[in-house]
């Protein structure tokens, strides 16, 4: 990777133009879909995993994921209270002076740091944080992935015992976005169009900033976000367990004239001594595999070596039939 300069630094000098660098003249309109009437689907945990209900909060679940790739995560037992004190002490370190964070600034090859991209793991110490306040939300969210991967997989009638395997010592990351205002917003990209490489992502969009918006049958929809509620999505590898039932959708985040956004990205992945591939217990004689079976260590390995463009990984672990 290469270092780039903080986004944050350059918004402050007063520019009304963005430099070329950061110019995306080619990119689709940002102009979304009128369709308001249709909107991410908001899945309630606590009619999914209680209720009298449970089937078709499942069933909704499902076509989420078949149809959407993504949800909104409400009732889902994180305590209003961490989300609070999490929100404040994020936008605290990204006020701290640019001398502060560059003590933090990510190395060529390092996976973790603040540069353009600010990722931190769960075993990562920092000083610039509660870290209690973290590891509290990283159990949490650990907590939530697991579930809904269950959820997720009793939905698709996949074997309990094949999905414990893959995910019950899963590898969490967690990465923190910060998108400052920015004078041209039609004109520039806050997160390029992507699919994520992990089983499962939880996001919280931590101000009421929009931003993040999803294909859908060719058109950009936007999140809205919701107060005290997650976005969840399926990642590349889910739609490689499912078979390619459920989708790992395409989505980017814009960016804001006048207002900062900032979001918490969790991936949740199968653990690492893990093979990748359809779930056996979902492929058979009329079901053949779409995809390839790989050691994960080698599925991660090939995914940094490429740049991050579209669905271009998943399509690498693709069959091809004619
Ligand atoms: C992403 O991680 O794909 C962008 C998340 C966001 O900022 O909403
Ligand atoms: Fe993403």
């Amino acid at each position: 990777s290469i270092l780039v300069p903080s986004v944050k630094e350059l918004g402050k000098e007063g520019m009304v133009k963005i430099p070329a660098r950061y110019t995306h003249p080619d990119q689709e309109t940002p102009a979304v879909w009128a369709g308001a009437h249709q909107s991410v689907p908001v899945i309630d945990m606590q009619s999914l995993l209680f209720g009298d209900s449970r089937d078709s909060e499942l069933e909704r679940l499902h076509s989420a994921c078949k149809e959407w790739g993504f949800f909104q995560v409400a009732n889902h037992g994180v305590s209003n209270s961490l989300f609070d004190i999490l929100k404040s002490e994020i936008q605290e370190f990204f006020e701290l002076p640019l001398e502060e964070k560059k003590k933090l600034w990510q190395q060529p090859d390092d996976q973790e740091g603040f540069g353009q991209l600010f990722v931190v793991s769960e075993e990562q110490k920092l000083d610039w944080s509660d870290i209690e306040t973290m590891e509290a939300y990283s159990l949490e969210l650990k907590r939530l992935a697991i579930t809904i991967l269950a959820q997720m997989a009793k939905a698709l009638k996949m074997e309990t015992e094949e999905m414990k395997e893959l995910f019950n010592d899963g590898v969490q990351a967690m990465r923190m976005n910060y998108y400052p205002p920015c004078p041209e917003p039609d004109m520039a990209i806050g997160f390029t169009p992507h699919s994520d490489a992990d089983a499962l992502t939880i996001v919280l969009q931590l101000n009421q900033t929009e931003g993040l918006q999803i294909r859908k049958d060719g058109n950009w929809v936007p999140v809205k976000p919701l107060p005290y509620t997650f976005v969840a999505n399926v990642g590349d590898m889910m739609e490689i367990v499912s078979n390619g039932v459920y989708r790992s959708i395409e989505h980017r985040a814009t960016v804001n004239l006048t207002k900062d956004r900032l979001s918490i990205a969790t991936f949740y992945s199968t653990n690492l001594d893990a093979e990748l591939g359809p779930a056996h217990s979902l492929i058979g004689p009329d079901n053949p595999a779409n995809f390839r079976r790989v050691p994960v260590e080698k599925y991660f390995k090939d995914f940094f070596a490429r740049k991050l463009n579209g669905k271009s990984h998943l399509d690498f672990m693709r069959i091809e039939t004619q």
